[in-house]
């Protein structure tokens, strides 16, 4: 295809986001919360996942389309066997202007001192870690499965120390949970060259117990950071940018806020997502997905599933954040919610 595909709000395809497994071995509070992914939780069988040649095709195709950034997520990434293989497979593929893609991923970091290495070498760009405290004991108590903030930061430098960068470090905000680490973490990436992201707490998935006073606005979030260390606005790096980004006015580096409840950022969204089993949604709150993994196994030819990605794309009018708060979009929603483990972050 030529044209440039755009949705009915004239938003392009940019990112496809790619649920690599729907496991994860933390058990984050506000993603998988042990009482509902517990020991009987039912994961998806390996014959149900996509493989990594049916995720290479897809992303061929997507290509053809416009996107330029692929985002590895899960679950973990990291613990789908082979992911270096996967990583180099795409790190092979180019965009329609030739250019490398962006290849990314996002991990809590439990596994990246042994990865890093090995996925540079495949090829992936740059990764975005979790981490939600600087704190062992408020840590501890968000991922539910005893692994300290010492482990992740080792992950952390290992990745900074063999060139996956810039890299990202993400933070979810609880009101009462964590908010007493946000200057913390703040001030431990000061001047690293890390880039550390405030995530507002999201009401994704069905079990994480979301209110709207667990959520400490972006807003806040940056006046208790501006006490403590004065910031600047600054622009943002290209169209549809899920962070706001912040300098230090001492020229110690950068934050970002990432305000999908306060400040919805659907306007320009350009994101797809492909669970773990292959159904492309359109939005991260998406009631419903398009299986594209039926074209794939039903023997279809590329120029089929490239003419249904087009059409799947061309009517998509979500924008979730911006209609949270209207009643009819919850009621809506109430009956099918996507776990972020499936749909992947
Ligand atoms: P960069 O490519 O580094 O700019 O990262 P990114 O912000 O696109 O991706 P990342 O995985 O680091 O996103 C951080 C967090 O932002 C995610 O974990 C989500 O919580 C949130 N987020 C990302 N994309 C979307 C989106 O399309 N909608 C909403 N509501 N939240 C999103
Ligand atoms: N709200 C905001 N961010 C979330 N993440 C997972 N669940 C939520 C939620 N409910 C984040 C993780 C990680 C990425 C995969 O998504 O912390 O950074
Ligand atoms: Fe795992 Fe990330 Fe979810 Fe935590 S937020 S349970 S690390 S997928
Ligand atoms: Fe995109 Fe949906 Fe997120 Fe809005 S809520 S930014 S449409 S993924």
């Amino acid at each position: 295809p030529s044209g440039l595909l755009a949705d009915t709000r004239g938003r392009p395809l940019r990112d496809l986001r790619i649920s690599v497994t729907d496991r994860c071995n933390f058990r984050c509070v506000y993603c998988m919360p042990k009482d509902v992914f517990d020991k009987d939780y039912q994961f998806l069988p390996h014959s149900e996942l996509l493989s990594f040649e049916e995720i290479e095709r897809i992303v061929r195709i997507a290509i053809e389309h416009g996107v330029e950034k692929i985002r590895l997520t899960g679950g973990e990434p990291l613990l789908r066997k082979n992911i270096e293989r996967l990583v180099e497979m795409l790190a092979k593929l180019t965009t329609r202007d030739g250019q490398p893609l962006d290849l990314t991923l996002t991990t809590n970091a439990s596994l990246l001192a042994r990865k890093a290495q090995s996925l540079k070498d495949a090829g992936l760009t740059r990764v975005s870690v979790s981490l939600d405290a600087l704190d062992d004991a408020v840590f501890k108590r968000m991922n539910d499965v005893d692994f300290s903030v010492h482990d992740v930061l080792a992950g952390i430098e290992t990745a900074q120390r063999v060139g996956l960068a810039p890299l990202k470090v993400n933070m979810v905000v609880q009101k009462g949970v964590n908010d007493d680490q946000i200057v913390p973490l703040a001030g431990h990436f000061k001047g690293t060259g890390i880039i550390l992201r405030f995530i507002e707490f999201m009401d994704v998935g069905a079990s994480n117990g979301w209110n709207m006073a667990s959520v400490v606005p972006s807003a806040e979030v940056i006046q208790r950071i501006d006490a403590a260390f004065p910031l600047d606005s600054l622009q943002p790096n290209y169209l549809g940018e899920t962070a706001e980004r912040w300098r230090y006015r001492d020229g110690s580096g950068e934050i970002g806020v990432i305000s999908s409840v306060t400040q919805a950022f659907c306007h320009d969204c350009t994101r797809a997502r492909l669970s773990t089993e292959g159904k492309l949604y359109l939005c991260l709150f998406a009631t419903q997905g398009y299986d594209l993994r039926a074209l794939l196994r039903d023997g279809r030819s590329d120029l089929e599933i490239s003419n249904a990605l087009a059409a799947i794309w061309r009517q998509r009018s979500d924008r979730y954040s911006e209609l949270r708060a209207d009643p009819e979009t919850q009621a809506a929603r109430a009956a099918r919610k996507i776990e972020m483990s499936y749909i992947g972050g």
